[in-house]
């Protein structure tokens, strides 16, 4: 199913995974909506993008925001939801606060937009969730990834059923050229990330932002698929 004439609606479209979904949907012929935020990014990407974006800033952790954004924007075929934030560390140092504010957004910005547009979703639309690579690989000092992703894992199979015909699928990323949920890196310890990522994954670098947003496009316009998560990790799992 062609996204031409869509409508797609993006948390975190102002960066990252999101932008380049938006971008790569645009292509298509779909009209974009831009959530995030930070005005200025959300801006500066829709203006990049010409007339095909619009967008709105909206923080997913402010339930009635969200409420009021939806309202707002009305009907949509398809939900993109990239908004993350980030937290690291050994399991017994972290501050539950910390944990708890990464799940607002991650899990339960993802929850409560999911809840305000699946009933403007129009038939043949879909809706799709961000999971990611730390819950199929277990890595020190990264529990909240672990399990923020198997919640929204769990979440999309149920999801999937209860919003049929709307399809909602899930896109696990592997380690991707982005800003990671945060600020952008030092020189340095970007560099480090990257080799990282170059060692462990098996395809023996880094994804990019683009090549994740080809696999959220599928997502988006195949009619046949729901309630699945598609990884797109280089093989790092
Ligand atoms: N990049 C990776 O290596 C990787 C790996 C595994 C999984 N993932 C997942 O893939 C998804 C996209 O990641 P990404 O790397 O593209 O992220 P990113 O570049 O860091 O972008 C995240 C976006 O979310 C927005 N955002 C953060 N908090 C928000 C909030 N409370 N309300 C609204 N918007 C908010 C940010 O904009 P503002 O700050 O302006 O709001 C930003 O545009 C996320 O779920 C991430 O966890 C990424």
């Amino acid at each position: 199913m062609s996204l031409s004439g869509k409508r797609v609606v993006i948390t975190g479209g102002g960066s990252g995974i999101g932008l380049a979904t938006a971008r790569a949907a645009a292509a298509r012929g779909a009209s974009v909506v831009l959530l995030g935020r930070t005005e200025r990014r959300l801006k500066a990407a829709a203006d990049e993008m010409g007339p095909a974006a619009t967008y709105r800033a909206v923080d997913v952790t402010d339930a009635a925001a969200v409420d009021e954004a939806f309202a707002e924007l009305g009907p949509l075929d398809h939900l993109v939801c990239a908004a993350a934030g980030a937290v690291a560390g050994p399991f017994t140092d972290l501050a539950e606060r910390d944990v708890r504010d990464f799940f607002e957004t991650k899990f339960w910005g993802q929850y409560r937009v999911a809840r305000a547009a699946l009933p403007q979703i129009a038939p043949g639309g879909s809706m799709l969730l961000f999971s990611g690579f730390l819950y199929r690989k277990a890595a020190v000092g990264l529990a909240p990834f672990a399990a923020v992703n198997g919640a929204i894992e769990g979440l999309v199979k149920v999801l999937a059923l209860e919003a049929a015909p709307v399809r909602v699928n899930a896109l696990s990323p592997g380690r991707i050229d982005t800003l990671g949920g945060g600020e952008p890196m030092e020189p340095a310890a970007r560099r480090e990330y990257v080799e990282l990522a170059g060692r462990e994954a098996t395809l023996g670098r880094i994804g990019t932002a683009d090549e994740a947003a080809h696999a959220a496009v599928f997502l988006l316009e195949n009619a046949y698929t729901t309630g699945v998560t598609l990884d797109v990790d280089g093989g790092l799992r």
